[in-house]
């Protein structure tokens, strides 16, 4: 569908409720300010330099970006409270139309990264997970998520966490945090013992890191999705590499709007790459701190680019494809995507 308004210029407003698969979300990184205050209030945790006027995220770049949002996640103390940071979560992504979510877990957040609590907090991340699936339709799969300058032993520690919980909720494993810090090749053996449990693998690359950061995770992590992966655009061989080789990028591109990676959505290279051939997908990564929402990345792309909704209908089921779950919910999603 091409519909337009009668302003040729307009492209039409994509319906909210068009069913929308995610595949990059930081749990802690979607929890609204509003939530995390009230965490502070509650625990008399004094974080108040980390919000703006208007009570928002206040970060200068990307390093600062990464404090704010380790300083919010001092508030996530309990189980209790990453099972109401799910449902708040998994509330706001379906009001946004996302009927799949794959969310990034870290265990390293979870109560100040006391690792042996970790199934505790899963629990909880669970049972919230299900009662989503329950009243909301939503969906939710975990990927266990390793924090790059954390170093290579804490995440060798976050993978052996990741391998003893693999099974039908916990589907992946992946790293995040800054690009900057450490190589690949620092955690391969983290990623090897994910791939032996059965986990399937994605890391973020080629976000503040150039092309050759997402050939060194190609090849030492032996990941079969990038995190971003958008730099991939300044070596064209490694594009087409992408695309021949079926792997697939997690897009976020109001989150690289916000950080300064690209000064618009009209200069994002998200429809270059995807004309070219490469799968790619769209999420909000950390939508409070990026003032964004589905809605609005779609909006956004809309404009930038005159996507219609056989586009994003398009890439949805691109999603559904990659989605690190079982087949028989692949199907099931597969289906809500064609109704
Ligand atoms: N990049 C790296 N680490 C992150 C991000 C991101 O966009 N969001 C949360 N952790
Ligand atoms: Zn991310």
């Amino acid at each position: 569908m091409t519909a337009r308004n009668d302003r040729t210029d307009i492209p039409e407003r994509i319906d909210p409720a068009l069913p929308k698969v995610e595949l990059h979300l930081h749990l802690e990184g979607a929890a609204p300010p509003g939530f995390i205050r009230g965490l502070a209030k509650e625990k008399h945790i004094d974080i108040a330099g980390i919000f703006d006027d208007h009570g928002h995220y206040r970060y200068r770049d990307f390093p600062d970006f990464l404090k704010v949002y380790e300083a919010a996640s001092t508030t996530l103390q309990t189980p209790e409270d990453f099972l109401r940071l799910t449902l708040a979560v998994l509330e706001q992504s379906a009001r946004d139309g996302v009927i799949y979510s794959e969310v990034f877990l870290s265990p390293d957040f979870c109560g100040g990264g006391d690792l042996s609590a970790w199934r505790e907090y899963l629990h909880a991340i669970e049972e919230a997970a299900q009662q989503a699936e329950n009243t909301m339709g939503i969906t939710l799969r975990g990927v266990v998520t390793c924090i790059r300058h954390f170093g290579p032993r804490k995440a060798r520690a976050v993978a052996r966490c990741a391998a003893e919980t693999a099974g039908d909720f916990i589907t992946g494993f992946g790293i995040a945090g800054n690009e900057a810090m450490g190589h690949p090749r620092d955690f391969t053996y983290a990623f090897d013992m994910a791939r032996e449990a059965g986990l399937r693998l994605t890391a973020h690359a080629g976000e503040w890191g150039g092309p050759q950061s997402v050939r060194d995770a190609l090849t030492h992590l032996r990941v079969e999705r990038i995190g971003h992966g958008v730099r991939a655009i300044e070596d064209l061989a490694l594009v087409d590499e992408l695309a021949e080789r079926g792997i697939v990028l997690e897009v976020c591109p109001g989150s690289n709007v916000a950080l300064g990676l690209y000064p618009s959505f009209a200069a994002h290279p998200v429809a270059r790459l995807r004309e070219r051939g490469v799968g790619i997908t769209l999420s909000t990564d950390d939508p409070p701190f990026f003032h964004t929402s589905n809605t609005r990345e779609y909006e956004a792309l809309a404009r930038a680019f005159d996507w219609s909704e056989a586009d994003f209908r398009a890439i949805n089921t691109d999603a559904a494809r990659a989605a690190f779950c079982d087949e028989p919910t692949r199907e099931r999603l597969l289906k809500r995507l064609e109704a």
